[in-house]
């Protein structure tokens, strides 16, 4: 066994050596060769280049048969980096609590003998020499241990760009193998161990090891509307479940690339339906392009389920699995086939269905697989939407009237179920990598509720602050516009002018200049953060407001509950109020998030708050009333008079500068998410305000009913980025303002299904169009002719950046800002030119100067922001990509 070790070490570190001293080329021709020589041969090894197997706590190695070593703790320590204060320590179990495991466990079992313990944040880091997927597999049991009781530790694994497991804790005596397929893109990859704040981690034993590229490929097929998933390479995989349908299990030694395989029994719906059929592995055959031994072992194809014929008079009947999976998140479903039952070519024709939605019709294994017992597999991808009940449900039976043809049958040989990771780059739950908290899916109940008594607790005691300082307010505190004016800024909608339109990017800011703590976001203080607050109203209060919430005072519905128009007291003020639906426990996540966002956040262009209610657990948060509702129904779709191009363009300017102070005005930046237009909403003057941040709405509009939940925001304005790599910067945020402003341009949806195919999609669209030079064919008719030139070039121009495939080619939003003012003041000095009655002289305007630009472009671009002049064709593919998942 030592000298087992010894070559281990001496041979990584010749290949550290050996990957530093030769060109890359040379190692990615040499992978390429080990992955494909596998195809001819039916027992094959696969070598991976990346191979770090480790038994946490372990004194010595532990060596499989199948030759795997996996390095003891000491031989691992350079991988890992604690903080001082760590406690770690070794746990062992004794031979005797081990029995009654499963056979497949039994093989692994040595693993989880021995254990490592971390008291703080710990991460192992590993080198990867060749970026790819790689199988992360998790080993865990909760030994007994004297000191530490492990079964009661809770705690997170992140990677770099992902979270495999948020406060993840064992029951005593379970042993859970969790396994990853992670597209590692860089050549580190840590995996860090965070204990819940009082708690410990641990781990039994790791695995980091390079898998096959041909393993996951890109695309899969969807099922209702039939068509193809792109873009797979962007999600982690958590493997689910992995069936060796009508097979015995089979163990990492039987296996190519080191899988377990469980049997399929306990998964059929109706065992009598189905029996098993195997043939030797011997006369599995592989295609030569698709199903390789990686894919899948002969041992896997060699064995499947059927129909159960003798059971029934009339072979017409699925056989069904059923697998319980967590409804938040899609599924990657394979579906392993190969003819084994059949005499002679084209007997077999049988339908697949995935939850209850055709997979394949009449699939035809002889065509697809050329020969008998040969391999072949089918990718596809399920929805959060395609899931009910929180199940997989795979289905096979025959195929009804071939026409005579075929023997009626149904087989299946290997199932498959993968995890794909959410908006939060997250496996389990919906905490990014970094730890924010993204969406409004509810994971950890009872952890929210501890968080909404705390809050509930310091509301109370701000609000009693609040009140003691209500009462000792100076008589003429109206006049004085002092704090408490801006604590009930209720009374000061009348008098609009309570916060100075002067102060712009830091805005709201500026009526908090009296506040003398001097803080950057005057927030630090309990003081502001109490006045943040608002004020709480009485439910008696609201509910005559809205005349007890009557349905005729709805103004919008959210995914948060309804928004009411209220009026309240002598002066009738008019309020919006948004109740929550008390029902929903997303809600108090919501509620709370908006509050906090809320009250840290004043600005001319965010929708203020100006109180709350949580009497009777109602959660009601009150807002200035925006007289002239949202953006989009002056664009398009209503019979409101069309906005000017100066008011167009003075609401994009508005509602950049409040995006601006989002990202860069509050103590962090904060990214919006869901930028568009009925998110931007209009006050009696038309000041445009941004709404809706820090809310996250479920509840899809009559446009996003075709938006997959796993990805947050609205489709047409997502950032094709975000989408992509599921890293949201406030970059997505420009883009989302890209398309807001082509659809300020051209009046119309950012999406719209209804049109023909090239032009379903605003962005893409306009971009072709601008590529043609012919813009000004497609912006809204009640513009046309009024635009000065050297407007609409600028305002294209920073529309077109806003849109770049990659967000480090965007501008900021303060970019885009000094853009748009530019555009304005363009539009104003032509107007002064040019009266806009002239309409034809200034079209003839129009073109001329168009063409002097064309001639000298490239000294016209006084803005220094650096764009991708191809970048609109690659999003267009990428948006085609998409739109063909959610669409087609
Ligand atoms: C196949 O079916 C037979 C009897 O129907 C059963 O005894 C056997 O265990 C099954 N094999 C597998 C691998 O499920
Ligand atoms: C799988 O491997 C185990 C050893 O771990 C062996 O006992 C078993 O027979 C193998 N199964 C098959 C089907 O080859
Ligand atoms: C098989 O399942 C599909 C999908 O659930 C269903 O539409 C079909 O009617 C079923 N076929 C039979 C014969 O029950």
């Amino acid at each position: 066994m030592g000298g087992d070790k010894r070559s281990h070490t001496i041979s990584s570190l010749f290949l550290f050596f050996f990957l530093l001293s030769i060109p890359y080329p040379t190692i990615a021709r040499k992978s390429s060769v080990s992955d494909n020589s596998s195809s001819s041969q039916h027992v094959v090894k696969y070598s991976p280049v990346d191979n770090y197997l480790i038994d946490c706590g372990s004194p010595e190695a532990t060596v499989f048969s199948d030759g795997r070593s996996f390095r003891s703790d000491a031989q691992s320590a350079s991988l890992l980096s604690t903080s001082e204060n760590i406690q770690a320590s070794v746990t062992s179990l004794s031979n005797s609590t081990t029995s009654n495991v499963s056979s497949s466990l039994l093989s692994s079992l040595p693993l989880y003998k021995t254990a490592r313990i971390f008291g703080d944040e710990s991460t192992y880091t590993f080198f990867i020499s060749r970026t790819g997927r790689h199988w992360i597999r998790l080993y865990f049991f909760p030994l007994p241990h004297s000191l530490y009781n492990l079964t009661t530790a809770t705690f997170s694994v992140i990677t770099d760009s992902n979270v495999l497991l948020h406060d993840f804790s064992l029951p005593n005596n379970s042993y859970v193998l969790k396994e990853y397929l992670i597209n590692v893109t860089s050549n580190r990859f840590s995996l860090k161990f965070q204990p819940q704040s009082k708690s410990i981690a641990f781990i039994n034993a790791i695995e980091v090891v390079s898998a096959p590229d041909t393993l996951i490929t890109d695309t899969a097929t969807t099922v209702s509307p039939a068509g193809s998933f792109n873009g797979l390479n962007n999600y982690a995989l958590e493997v689910s479940y992995r069936l060796n349908v009508g097979g015995p299990p089979l163990t990492p030694y039987n296996d190519t690339l080191g899988r377990t395989w469980e049997p399929d029994s306990s998964f059929i719906k109706s065992p009598i339906l189905a029996q098993n059929v195997s043939v030797s592995p011997k006369t599995v055959e592989y295609p030569s392009t698709g199903a390789s031994p990686f894919i899948a072992p002969n041992l896997v194809y060699s064995t499947a389920n059927e129909m159960a014929m003798a059971n029934v008079t009339e072979p017409n009947f699925n056989i069904t699995w059923e697998l319980k999976v967590d409804s938040t998140f899609s599924y990657l479903i394979r579906l392993h086939f190969c003819d084994i039952v059949s005499k002679d070519l084209n007997d077999l024709y049988f339908n697949v269905y995935v939850n209850g939605m055709t997979g394949v019709a009449s699939l035809d294994l002889s065509t697809l697989a050329g020969s008998l017992r040969t391999a072949y597999y089918q990718d596809f991808v399920v929805n959060t939407t395609q899931i009910v009940d929180g199940k997989i449900m795979v289905e096979v039976g025959p195929a009804s009237n071939t026409a005579g043809s075929g023997t009626p049958n149904a087989i299946l040989n290997g199932l498959e179920v993968m995890k794909m990771s959410n908006e939060a780059s997250s496996l389990d739950g919906l905490y990014t990598p970094d730890g924010s908290y993204m969406g409004s899916t509810f994971t950890k109940l009872k952890i929210a509720a501890a968080i909404g008594l705390a809050m509930g607790v310091m509301a109370m005691l701000m609000l009693a602050t609040v009140f003691v300082r209500w009462q000792k307010r100076p008589p003429d505190w109206e006049r004085r516009k002092s704090f408490s004016s801006w604590l009930l800024p209720i009374h000061a909608t009348g008098h609009s002018s309570f916060m100075s339109s002067k102060s712009w990017s830091r805005g709201g800011l500026g009526s908090k200049s009296k506040n003398k703590n001097g803080s950057k976001n005057g927030n630090s203080g309990l003081y502001s953060s109490a006045l943040g607050l608002g004020r709480s109203f009485t439910f008696a209060e609201l509910k005559e407001a809205t005349r007890n919430f009557d349905e005729k005072a709805v103004i919008g519905v959210g995914g948060f509950g309804k928004v009411y128009l209220g009026e309240i007291g002598e002066d009738e003020t008019k309020l919006a109020i948004k109740r929550g639906n008390p029902s929903s426990e997303q809600g108090i996540t919501e509620f709370q998030t908006e509050i906090q966002m809320l009250s840290k956040l004043r600005h001319r262009h965010l929708v203020s708050l100006i109180g709350y209610c949580d009497e009777n657990s109602e959660m009601i948060l009150v807002y200035e009333h925006m007289a002239n509702g949202p953006l989009r129904d002056h664009l398009y779709g209503s019979n409101l008079t069309p906005l000017s191009w100066k008011q167009r363009l003075e609401i994009c300017i508005g509602a950049a500068r409040g995006l601006h102070y989002l990202h860069t005005g509050a103590a962090q930046g904060i990214i919006h998410r869901d930028v568009k237009t009925t998110n931007i909403l209009l006050d009696e003057n038309f000041v445009a305000k941004v709404s809706d941040f820090g809310l996250s709405k479920t509840g899809p509009t009559a446009l996003q009913t075709h938006v997959s939940t796993a990805v947050k925001g609205s489709f047409g304005y997502l950032d094709p980025e975000y989408f992509r790599r599921q890293q949201l910067t406030e970059k997505s945020d420009v883009y989302s303002f890209g398309v807001v402003l082509f659809e300020v341009l051209c009046a119309r949806p950012a999406i719209n299904p209804a049109l023909p195919r090239e032009q379903v999609n605003l962005a893409e669209w306009a971009m072709q169009w601008h590529r043609k030079g012919l813009l000004e064919k497609i912006i809204d008719s009640h513009l046309q002719g009024t635009i000065s030139s050297g407007s609409l070039k600028k305002y294209v121009e920073a529309a077109e950046k806003c849109l770049a495939e990659y967000g480090v080619d965007r501008p900021s939003m303060g970019d885009v800002l000094w853009n748009l003012e530019y555009a304005l003041q363009l539009q104003e000095v032509s107007t002064k030119i040019d009266p806009p009655e002239d309409n034809s002289d200034l079209i003839t305007l129009q073109l001329r100067r168009e063409k002097d630009q064309n001639d000298d472009h490239a000294s016209t671009t006084p803005a220094t922001v650096a764009v991708n002049d191809d970048s609109g064709i690659v999003n267009s593919t990428l948006f085609s990509q998409i739109g063909g998942f959610q669409g087609r």
